[in-house]
């Protein structure tokens, strides 16, 4: 896929509806290799670019690093939801740490909510930043004690929240919530702000620079790249899953793709607020207006990643959509990737088995706004002032018993199961012929296990299927043309190149004969 000059593409084929019309006229810098710069932050996202937004303006000198571009992960396909309460409830992080760890969590998540306002408004960025009142709603027994639950441990960490008969339903439920000070904005608009900020600042960009490693010297992080060395004082990954080799919080964090769509309705039924089933899969649904056109946002039927089919889901949240709202045009339709933490709370803070001065943040379910923004306060302030309020709370090195999240139990099993067993279990495929164009499969050919895929002209591209991170085999992803890993999440197009983290490394081509062509 060829990109317009300036277009702001993504790790994957679908194109979010953020990506409309948005340019990114960021000048790439060069990076001074003699310099020893405070911070080096590898990843352009909403945590990246706030981390280094905060340490530039607090007179730090700063050079952030991106592999592709401003938004090209998840930041630039996320709903772009903010809110006061998390996928992982207040409730959840009492009973898994205890009450002032959820208070914690809760004034952390509120912060970053003000962060985001308080932004915005500093330095004018036009993002389509909008207050928003948040509905849950219940629809069986069931789901109203989990509202209960949530309503009471909302309440007890002093978050704002009552009870509604006035929730924006499509459907008919028996309990509903609503959640004040909520927002919305445009994640691709924002972050290029804080970019643009962050330059006139003094900042430096590096776009189309991977690390490809990182050296410590005495006191400074020496990070290795094609367009030379960047020597730093720390290093702050944000990267979603710190990249390279295998590290502690690959094992702590399962890779999930969510899908999200947009869509014009035959009506003016958008809704005026955010609106949130609990069904197990859940929706939600919000409304964003582009070019004076509103679009209905829908999002949902997440799996973990490389499980579960891409296609499957989408038509299924395309489906329930169609079946709540009168949807004249599927405009978009897309997915992005995020990672479930094993007890529930990211992981922001030092980077485990690392020197002091190397940072990570990971494990922001699906809550990567706001989850991004508080990575980014932390980071900041362990950088600045060697400490921070929730420094304990999100310490990436904590040793938690992970019993309450069974969920994540059996997930881990899951990926011990795929280290094994995918070296011996082969779906059989008589011929590549039989391979229709577009699509990729793993398939056993003259004795060799090989990840093929047949583009629109019949060619057959083929590739050794062991992910370059720690060995898993990658399964196909026909929704986003990619090769998706189901251990921990690394991602590659469908030529093999690397699309997202930890792997850095693309993977290997293998020739076939000109007869299997
Ligand atoms: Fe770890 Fe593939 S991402 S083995």
């Amino acid at each position: 896929m060829n990109a317009e000059p300036n277009e702001i593409t993504r790790d994957g084929e679908n194109k979010s509806l953020w990506q409309r019309n948005v340019k990114d006229e960021t000048i790439s810098a060069s990076p001074d290799n003699a310099k020893i710069y405070d911070a080096l932050i590898v990843g352009a996202g909403i945590t990246g670019l706030t981390t280094a937004l905060l340490l530039q303006k607090s007179g730090l000198k700063c050079v952030v690093a991106d592999a592709h571009h401003a938004g090209y992960g998840t930041t630039g396909g996320t709903s772009a939801h903010i809110n006061t309460f998390a996928d992982t409830t207040f409730k959840e992080v009492e009973d898994a740490f205890d009450e002032e760890s959820a208070r914690l969590f809760a004034e952390s998540i509120g912060k970053s909510v003000k962060l985001i306002h308080e932004l915005v408004e500093t330095y004018h960025i036009d993002c389509d930043f909008d207050w928003k009142k948040g509905y849950v709603y219940a629809e069986t027994d069931d789901e109203v004690k989990q509202l209960d639950d949530i309503l009471e441990s909302s309440l007890n960490v002093g978050v704002e929240v009552k009870i509604t008969t006035q929730a924006p339903a499509r459907v008919a439920y028996q309990k509903a919530l609503v959640f004040e000070n909520q927002a919305q904005f445009h994640p691709l608009k924002y972050i290029l702000g804080l970019q643009k900020e962050f330059i006139r600042l003094g900042g430096i960009v590096l776009e189309n620079t991977l690390i490809n490693d990182i050296e410590r010297g005495e006191g400074i992080n020496i990070a290795k790249s094609e367009n030379g060395e960047i020597k730093a004082l720390s290093v702050v990954y944000a990267t979603h899953i710190p990249p390279g080799g295998i590290n502690l919080l690959h094992f702590e964090n399962a890779p999930y793709r969510s899908y999200v769509i947009a869509a014009t309705l035959t009506d003016d039924a958008y809704p005026d607020d955010l609106v949130y089933d609990m069904k197990d899969p859940y929706h939600y649904f919000r409304t964003h207006v582009i070019d004076g056109q509103k679009y209905l946002v829908a999002g949902g039927h997440d799996h973990k990643t490389g499980h579960g089919d891409p296609e499957k889901a989408l038509s299924d949240l395309i489906e329930f959509t169609k079946s709540c709202y009168n949807v004249a045009e599927v405009t978009e339709q897309w997915s992005s990737q995020y990672f479930v933490p094993a007890d529930g709370v990211p992981y922001i803070g030092k980077l485990p088995g690392d020197s002091k001065s190397v940072y990570a943040a990971t494990g922001f379910n699906g809550n990567g706004m706001i989850l991004g923004t508080v990575s980014a306060m932390v980071i900041s302030d362990l950088i600045l002032k060697k400490t921070s309020l929730y420094e304990k709370l999100y310490d990436p090195g904590r040793i938690k018993p992970v019993a309450g999240f069974t969920e994540f139990v059996k997930e881990s099993a899951d990926v011990t199961a795929r280290f094994i067993g995918d070296r011996f279990k082969t779906e059989k495929v008589d011929s590549l012929n039989q391979l229709p164009v577009g699509t990729g499969e793993i398939v056993t050919y003259e004795g060799q296990k090989l990840a093929v895929y047949k583009d629109e002209s019949g060619k057959v591209h083929a590739l050794d299927p062991v992910c370059k991170h720690a060995g898993c085999i990658v399964k196909w992803n026909n929704s986003e043309k990619s090769w998706d890993c189901p251990c921990h999440g690394a991602r590659y197009n469908a030529e093999g190149q690397v699309l997202t983290g930890p792997a850095r490394v693309d993977l290997d081509k293998v020739s076939l004969t000109a007869e299997a062509e």
